[in-house]
């Protein structure tokens, strides 16, 4: 039998996936189930965009591209970039790629050597810590707090720096707890941050689903991704688009330049027609999926906070700023574990993701990317564990 690498040993993947395909399994044995557990927007990728795809294929746009994409995307991503974050990259700053899970896995792979460390906060997308393992990275954990809006104590955060540390990842808004970093929290860290020379990896890939007053905040105005900032971003959740596979990286330009070889090397470029189906996305702003979302997040932290509890006035999920998620606490009033709470609701017919998939107990996570009739549905079920 051959011998398998010590770092895909302990790689974990992406456990909603995971837990997809075994709610699957249960659904051909005939069991009904409303799903809470994949963030994937419940909406159908818009038809200007299908049929300029389709358009672009009759018309043979089916070869290889350069592999840092098609100018005309990255030019649109830049005018974009200009509106949204008020500075305009330079189009070699500018890197297409296949969604924006890869952009996380090219950029650890040019800022780290193995061994080497970078600083995630939890709860996390999982991805960080399984990219790190799987690039011999050394993810080391940032606790934060709910009482500080889910931000880490500063004293703590750099109290873990040291002389191998060679980036942060942040997600804002963060998958899970729907918190959105203001520009005061970023200042604080990125003050700290300059001091020891760390690059930001910024996920910003819920940027554009920010719900009421909340306003999204990206640390690339601080150095428009010349010096130390990298924006992870794509085209899955704010175009539904999650199928399509596409996503825009920016970033400073020799590092685009190492990104855009390491893309090369490994899969050479992103379809031609998915890149011109991302054209015609950046035309619009899905306003309707949006206020939907917005709509969906009140309701279902609501109805949450009805049913798994209040503990001495403090609830159990706060109202996210952003995202797809609910990230409720489930600990006082039901005293069970996050994975002992899936369990029995999953026994109830409702799928859910517990904490630690997000290295954090006591929280279950709940995407409403479902109908309105499942989060109440759904959720009243909750009520019987
Ligand atoms: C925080 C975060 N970053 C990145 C991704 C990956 O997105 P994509 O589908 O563009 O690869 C996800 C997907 O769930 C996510 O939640």
């Amino acid at each position: 039998m051959i011998k398998l690498s010590k770092s895909v040993q302990n790689l974990k993947g992406q456990p909603m996936f995971q837990i997809l395909a075994k709610a699957q399994e249960l659904e051909r044995q005939g069991r009904k189930l409303i799903h809470f557990e994949l963030g994937e927007p419940d909406f159908n990728t818009s038809l200007p965009i299908k049929i300029q795809t389709i358009s672009s294929i009759l018309k043979n746009d089916t070869k290889y591209t350069s592999s840092s994409g098609l100018h005309d995307l990255k030019a649109a991503a830049c005018a974009i970039t200009l509106k949204s974050r008020g500075f305009e990259p330079d189009i070699n700053q500018v890197l297409v790629t296949p969604g924006a899970n890869i952009q996380i896995y090219l950029a650890l792979s040019c800022l780290c050597n193995p061994g080497d460390e970078v600083l995630i906060f939890a709860p996390y997308f999982p991805s960080y810590v399984s990219q790190c393992v799987a690039l011999g990275i050394k993810p080391i954990i940032v606790e934060t707090h709910k009482c500080f809006n889910f931000n880490p104590l500063q004293s703590d955060f750099e109290s873990k720096i040291t002389k191998k540390t060679k980036a942060v990842i942040i997600n804002s808004p963060c998958n899970p707890t729907g918190y959105i970093l203001n520009k005061f929290e970023y200042t604080n860290l990125y003050n700290i941050l300059n001091k020891y020379n760390i690059a930001i990896i910024s996920d910003e890939v819920y940027a554009r689903l920010t719900f009421g007053d909340s306003k999204f905040f990206s640390p690339s105005s601080f150095d428009s991704c010349k010096e130390k900032v990298i924006v992870v971003n794509g085209f899955s959740k704010s175009y539904a688009m999650t199928g399509w596979r596409l996503g825009v990286c920016t970033g400073p330009q020799k590092m685009i330049e190492k990104m855009t070889l390491l893309q090369e090397t490994i899969l050479s470029c992103v379809p031609p027609f998915i890149q011109r189906a991302g054209i015609e996305a950046l035309k619009y702003r899905n306003e309707s999926m949006i206020n939907e979302f917005a709509y969906r997040s009140v309701l279902a932290t609501d109805l949450l906070n009805k049913t798994v509890g209040c503990w001495r006035g403090d609830i159990s999920c706060l109202y996210p700023d952003g995202g797809l998620y609910c990230w409720f606490d489930v600990s006082k009033t039901t005293n069970l574990t996050s994975q002992q709470f899936c369990d029995e609701a999953l026994d109830l017919g409702v799928v859910l993701t517990p904490g630690t998939v997000f290295g954090v107990e006591n929280y279950v996570r709940l995407c409403f990317a479902n109908s309105r009739e499942n989060i109440v549905k759904g959720i009243k079920l909750l009520e019987r564990i």
